[in-house]
């Protein structure tokens, strides 16, 4: 199998604020709209999630299907096991573009291509004021089907555009 692909999508000129509105705003889309605690919180916990329990975004989420077997990252600013070291433009590039921090291409998870700049940056923002939490997710593992989407360019960044061709909200 060549070596794995990575790619040169543009990172979006965004970046956090601390501003407390905007964060809030970041929290009732992460919790509500954009679901990301449906994956990025651990699925022990799904029950009072789906009752309203808002906790850090630790991760814990996994799902194996063919291509592999797939794992929702930390996204608390844990420096070690989290987001810490990310750029605030390798966050809105993952959202926009679906290239992760490395330039591989994260497969189609996350349907957020046609977010507006101002929720991107409330996203990123509330990720930023969340307390960190160090815990270690292993990355995704790729199967060999996975490994040859990625490969051969089954698996790549997305855009506005082709989300809107693939019927995605
Ligand atoms: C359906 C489950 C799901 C939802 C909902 C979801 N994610 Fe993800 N997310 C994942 C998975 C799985 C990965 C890793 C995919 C891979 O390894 O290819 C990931 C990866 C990421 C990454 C990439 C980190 C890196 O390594 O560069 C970021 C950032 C991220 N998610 C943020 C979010 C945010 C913010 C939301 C809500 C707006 C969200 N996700 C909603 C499942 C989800």
């Amino acid at each position: 199998m060549p070596g794995e692909r990575t790619f040169d999508a543009p990172y979006p000129d965004l970046a956090a604020s601390q501003d407390s509105a905007v964060i809030a705003r970041g929290r009732y889309l992460a919790f509500g709209a954009a679901h990301c605690v449906s994956c990025h919180a651990p699925m022990d916990k799904f029950e009072e999630l789906e009752n309203g329990l808002q906790m850090p975004l630790m991760g814990g989420w996994e799902l194996e299907i063919p291509p592999g077997r797939f794992r929702a990252p930390n996204l608390t600013p844990d420096m070690e096991t989290g987001i810490g070291k990310f750029t605030d433009g390798e966050l809105a590039r993952a959202m926009r573009y679906s290239v992760k921090h490395d330039g591989s291409p994260l497969f189609p998870f996350m349907p957020f291509q046609e977010i507006s700049d101002e929720d991107l940056v409330a996203i990123i923002s509330f990720l930023r004021s969340q307390e960190p939490i160090k815990n270690k997710i292993q990355p995704s593992e790729y199967s060999f089907l996975g490994r040859a989407l990625r490969t051969f360019g089954a698996i790549k960044p997305e855009t506005p555009k082709t989300n809107r061709q693939l019927g995605w909200p």
